[in-house]
């Protein structure tokens, strides 16, 4: 702890670690210009919605590990004054992998419980109900699970009637469970010293693992309000919706929100629809008669009249021409789409790509 982190004697009742560190390379091409807790997302950084959250929960020092694109972290959030936080940074010379990045940043740490963070869920999960179960079960760690629909999309996580964790198991086809980890865990203090330092390590396949064969209390708690893992660019455009149409909890939206979020000087022909929890970010342009719907428009983005886009995402600066098509795609930053191409099925332009005026059809199946 260095002093200008810790002025009291008494060590702060929880601080957080927030894993940012990923080169979030199923959000590619949007990627490739900014680390995926930076991408726009109903109007501010992905990060910006779980760290008021965090604040929410009176957490205040919070510890980003970072490593891909580590400098964009500390040029946007600064000490985290301006969110009653305070936040220090930690880069990774090589990408320690999850728990490694947690116990890279252990020095840093004074409190008895540490609440750790994927820094690409967007969740509402009770963060004081999670510190309760950690504190009351006296736990060693405690992992937030998530009931889904899909258990066999994931490794899953059964736990006994005290919901003790009993096992981690890999992704199967029939899973003896639908609880999968949320990627939010309350660590005691000295479990983050105890992993190996200076090597990559990952929580699911080593750390937790290694605490339930030597005996640890590792809690679940299962929390069943809203969850997502952003990662994806089908997951990406539905949190953001979500958290336009007001589905996703967040005290961090920058404007009213509702069916749209317009943002600064952005233009919407009287006649084009922007619907189903669509961003248009500043400075775009939507042209008459086309329609934006469950879609997330960064900032310099133009829409052809008559074009239609559903669940896509469409980069900085890129150009959409009129009448084209884009269901459920990728544009990246600069990229110019044609006037009447049809891109779906989650196809991904790269950046500053030119797609002519041909009015192909392009598909990624
Ligand atoms: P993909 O490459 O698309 O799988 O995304 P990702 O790189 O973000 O990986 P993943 O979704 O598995 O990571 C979960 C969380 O851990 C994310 O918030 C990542 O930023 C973070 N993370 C993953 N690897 C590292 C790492 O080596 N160091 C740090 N500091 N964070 C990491």
């Amino acid at each position: 702890m260095t002093a200008d982190t810790q002025e009291s004697a008494s060590p702060p009742e929880a601080e957080a670690v927030v894993l940012v560190g990923g080169q979030g390379v199923r959000l590619r091409p949007l990627t490739l210009s900014a680390p995926k807790p930076m991408l726009p997302t109903a109007g501010v950084p992905f990060l910006s919605h779980l760290l008021s959250r965090i604040r929410a929960a009176g957490i205040e020092h919070v510890v980003l590990g970072t490593s891909y694109k580590a400098e964009v972290f500390e040029e946007h959030f600064g000490d985290g004054s301006d969110l009653g936080l305070h936040i220090e940074y930690v880069v990774e010379d090589e990408p320690l992998d999850t728990a490694g990045a947690i116990r890279n940043v252990a020095d840093r740490l004074s409190a008895e419980d540490v609440v750790v963070f994927n820094g690409d869920i967007l969740s509402g999960v009770d963060l004081g109900g999670l510190l309760r179960t950690h504190r009351s079960n006296r736990a060693d760690v405690t992992l937030h699970l998530v009931e889904v629909a899909d258990p066999h999309r994931f490794g899953c996580v059964p736990t006994d009637a005290d919901g003790r964790v009993t096992a981690f198991l890999e992704k199967t086809d029939d899973p003896p469970v639908d609880q999968i980890n949320a990627g939010c865990y309350v660590f005691r203090r000295e479990v983050v010293e105890s992993i190996p330092a200076g090597r990559p390590v990952s929580v699911e396949r080593e750390t937790f693992p290694g605490l339930l064969a030597a005996g640890a209390r590792v809690q679940g708690h299962v929390d069943s309000s809203y969850w997502l893992d952003m990662g994806t660019p089908a997951a990406f455009v539905r949190g953001s919706a979500d958290l336009v149409l007001g589905n996703a909890p967040s005290e961090a939206l920058p404007g009213p929100t509702g069916q749209a979020l317009v943002l600064g000087d952005a233009e919407i022909a009287p006649d084009a629809h922007v619907t189903g929890g669509s961003t248009v970010g500043a400075g775009s342009v939507v042209e008459s008669g086309a329609r934006v719907t469950g879609s997330v428009l960064f900032d310099g983005v133009r829409i052809g009249s008559g074009a239609v886009v559903e669940r896509s995402v469409v980069g900085a600066g890129a150009v959409v021409g009129p009448g084209a098509e884009l269901v459920d795609a990728v544009v990246g930053d600069g990229a110019r789409v044609g006037e009447g191409c049809e891109l779906r099925d989650g196809l991904r332009v790269w950046p500053e790509v030119d797609l002519p005026p041909n009015g192909v059809r392009f598909s990624a199946s």
